[in-house]
């Protein structure tokens, strides 16, 4: 399926929306509608039981959005968080530097100096394409800082002389944190502080759909260990995370590794888990770093506070090392869409289905009554739509024939349809039919939910 059939499913479904598009939209920012919703907050709490419930010394976090603007100097992100921008002469579209290069099988990455992409521009010059005019004159690049910034607490004129900023990753409300949770909970070395939110970033062009945008979700965990650990410790995390796609059911062929040569400013050692993402190719969906004392140090050194670990047993003191988990929820969300939604055939006839595992599909169950117009088959629905509806996402619908109900939960890849007709009446049984291999079969009331779930 293309990248421009998911959005026109994901838009007429009511998943996703453009960002205020009844004024033109708003690049790089979504909306996420009734079905869209449900499907995200299914995503976080399957990361959420997976990453803290499921491990004993993992905790979780929900830390500010804004935070001091000293949080950011220190953590490197004022200095070092760019993007080589270049900009078009012609058409004054502004683009990435290092994507103009990868246009042109150039490699090239956001880690390099102005000077280096400067030169690979110069070198290249005569291949280089502006993306929408086509045009191929450009000015110098130049690295364009991503954090957004805001006036927040500041009533002055002159207030971006001294911004406040928009947290650029979850990560740094967990480094800032980590104290308070040492000594507020019961955990010891090695454990971790994972957290979902909000994060900001001033992309230069948020093109791809969900998969760059300027305002996105991020799901995180800092993993705090001894410095000897930190290599073991990331290797566990990198097949760790892993496994949580393979859990979910994604293809391993869909899936790959990308360890990264050039790093980051805080990283010791990097990978990306890449998803074959339709139109794009294999992207980045995660990110697992090994990000050593680099933030703890930080903070330790700009605040004045104390960031050291002593060690229970042995007294030992240190500086603990973390290793992180870092995946966009927006990405997975879009990685989810492509990797279950399909076009079939069942039972001879075409249909979209979108084959969620059960735990990430929006509604678990849909009631029908047979007939619209049969009062006593609607209150029997009624009547067993209001049980399910207070154990399971559920929904009602009597409008169309059957056939039509079934295809409209099929491509919101609801996992059971329930339909009550005259027998119901007689003995208290429906039909249940599955999603995904249309199969039907006679159930008693009573026995709905267990089998369900
Ligand atoms: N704390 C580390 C960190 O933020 P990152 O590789 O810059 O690392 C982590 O981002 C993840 O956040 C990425 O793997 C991606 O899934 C998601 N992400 C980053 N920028 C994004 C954007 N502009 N739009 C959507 N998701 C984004």
């Amino acid at each position: 399926m293309s990248l421009d059939e998911i959005i026109s499913f994901l838009k007429r479904r009511g998943f996703v929306y453009p960002g205020s598009e009844i004024y033109g939209g708003f690049a790089g920012v979504y909306d996420f509608g009734p079905y869209g919703v449900e499907l995200a907050c299914n995503i976080k709490n399957f990361w959420w039981q997976t990453m803290v419930r499921n491990n004993e010394n993992i905790v979780g976090l929900d830390s500010a959005i804004f935070m001091h603007p000293k949080v950011w100097e220190a953590s490197g992100h004022v200095a070092g968080f760019t993007d080589p921008l270049v900009e078009c002469k012609t058409c004054h579209t502004r683009m990435r530097a290092d994507h103009l290069l990868e246009s042109i099988g150039q490699v090239a990455d956001e880690k390099m100096s102005e000077d280096e992409i400067n030169a690979k521009l110069q070198e290249h010059k005569d291949e280089l394409e502006c993306i929408k005019c086509k045009g191929r004159d450009f000015a110098e690049a130049r690295n364009f800082n991503l954090l957004v910034q805001s006036n927040m607490g500041n009533f002055t004129d002159s207030w971006h002389e001294n911004a406040t900023y928009l947290r650029g990753e979850t990560a740094q409300g967990i480094f800032i944190n980590f104290k308070n949770v040492l000594d507020t909970t019961r955990v010891q070395i090695p454990f971790g502080i994972a957290q979902i939110g909000k994060a900001f970033r001033n992309e230069i062009s948020p093109r791809q759909f969900l998969f760059r945008k300027r305002e996105f979700e991020q799901m995180e965990m800092q993993y705090f260990v001894h410095p000897d650990d930190l290599t073991k410790s990331y290797s566990f995390w990198k097949e760790e995370r892993m496994r949580f796609y393979e859990k979910l059911g994604f293809a391993k062929e869909n899936l790959r590794f990308h360890d990264h040569e050039n790093l980051v400013f805080y990283a010791k050692d990097a990978t990306d888990i890449e998803y074959n993402f339709p139109d794009l190719g294999f992207k980045e969906l995660e990110g697992v770093h090994a990000r050593g004392d680099y933030d703890l140090s930080a903070h330790q050194k700009a605040s004045g506070k104390s960031f050291e670990y002593t060690d229970p047993r042995t007294g030992e003191k240190y500086i603990p090392n973390v290793v992180e988990t870092s995946v966009g929820l927006d990405r997975l969300f879009l990685a989810t869409v492509a990797e279950f939604f399909e076009k079939d055939t069942v039972l001879g006839e075409e249909r979209f289905v979108f084959r969620l595992p059960f735990v990430l599909a929006p509604v678990k169950v849909a009631v029908f009554p047979l007939l619209k117009n049969k009062p006593e088959l609607v209150s029997k629905a009624k009547e067993v739509f209001s049980v399910l509806k207070t154990h399971l996402a559920a929904e009602f619908d009597d409008s169309g024939n059957i056939g039509k109900r079934y295809r409209r939960q099929d491509e919101i890849g609801t996992p059971w349809c329930v339909t009550i007709d005259f027998d119901t009446l007689q003995d208290d049984s429906v039909t249940l039919r599955e999603r995904d291999t249309g199969r039907q079969s006679r159930m008693p009331i009573r026995e709905l939910l267990q089998i369900i779930k």
